[in-house]
């Protein structure tokens, strides 16, 4: 690995926007570190020396402890945490059961802030952290309802990140909220509006524009700062 090469931990990278990430940081010359919950031939696909494939599911904090140690010292510029789920987002609160409800919070806010904690000692000097949000977590821009637990849940992760950056503020982390776009993924659907090509795109000129600024910034794929 030459000195100036720059290097990413993506975690859920399966499918969708992680494995397009994935993707892309490699055809812009990253080393890439991929993580996925079982194995994934579409991964598998991408093998090449720049590409290390692990397997972790963010729900198990001592699954995350051992990628951890597995990982060794090695720190990256990039750490992005971009698994997700959103169990039936089109129900309303009170139709979704409580258990339901319970597991979309923990997998889209309280794993993706325990991985953080995790690995922060694992991201290098200018490097940042970023954690796949979606403008469905802003309160401020709730103009159209709908999705309420998986809103729910990205809002919450925005709090809860904010408070990860407060709390490591004299570390000088940098702490990125990304929303990726609505994008024709699994989750996204056949009708959203761009591709994973054109979302990756524009995520990966965000972080790279924006790796090491201190503090928690809230932005889409096209680099505009979202109201929280
Ligand atoms: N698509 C959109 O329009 C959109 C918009 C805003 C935000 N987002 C966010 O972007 C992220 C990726 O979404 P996507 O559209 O690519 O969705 P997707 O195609 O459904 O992929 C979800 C990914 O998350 C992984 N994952 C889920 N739970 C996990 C866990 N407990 N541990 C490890 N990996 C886990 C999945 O792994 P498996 O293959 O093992 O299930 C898969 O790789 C999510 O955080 C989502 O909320 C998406």
């Amino acid at each position: 690995m030459s000195a100036s090469q720059k290097s990413a931990l993506i975690v859920g990278a399966s499918r969708g926007l992680g494995l397009g990430l994935v993707e892309t940081f490699l055809a812009r010359g990253w080393r890439v570190t991929a993580t996925q919950r079982t194995p994934s031939p579409q991964l598998a696909a991408l093998a090449s020396d720049a590409l290390r494939i692990e397997t972790v599911d963010i729900d198990d904090d001592a699954a995350v402890a051992d990628l951890h140690a597995r990982l060794g010292p090695q720190a990256y510029d990039l750490i992005f945490v971009v698994a997700g789920v959103a169990t039936q987002a089109h129900d309303p609160a009170h139709v979704v059961p409580r258990a339901v409800a319970a597991q979309v919070y923990l997998t889209n806010a309280i794993s993706p802030i325990r991985f953080a904690e995790a690995f922060r000692d694992r991201v290098a000097p200018g490097g940042s952290l970023a954690l796949m949000s979606s403008i469905l977590g802003s309160v401020a821009l709730n103009e159209s309802g709908g999705w309420e637990i998986y809103r729910a849940s990205k809002a919450a992760l925005n709090t809860l990140a904010r408070s990860f950056a407060i709390r490591h503020s004299d570390t000088g982390i940098s702490v990125l909220l990304v929303h990726p776009g609505w994008v024709r993924t699994d989750m996204g659907g056949a009708e959203a509006d761009i591709d994973v090509a054109t979302s990756v795109a524009g995520m990966a000129d965000v972080v790279e524009a924006r790796l090491g600024r201190p503090g928690s910034q809230y932005v889409d794929y096209r680099g505009e700062t979202l109201a929280w």
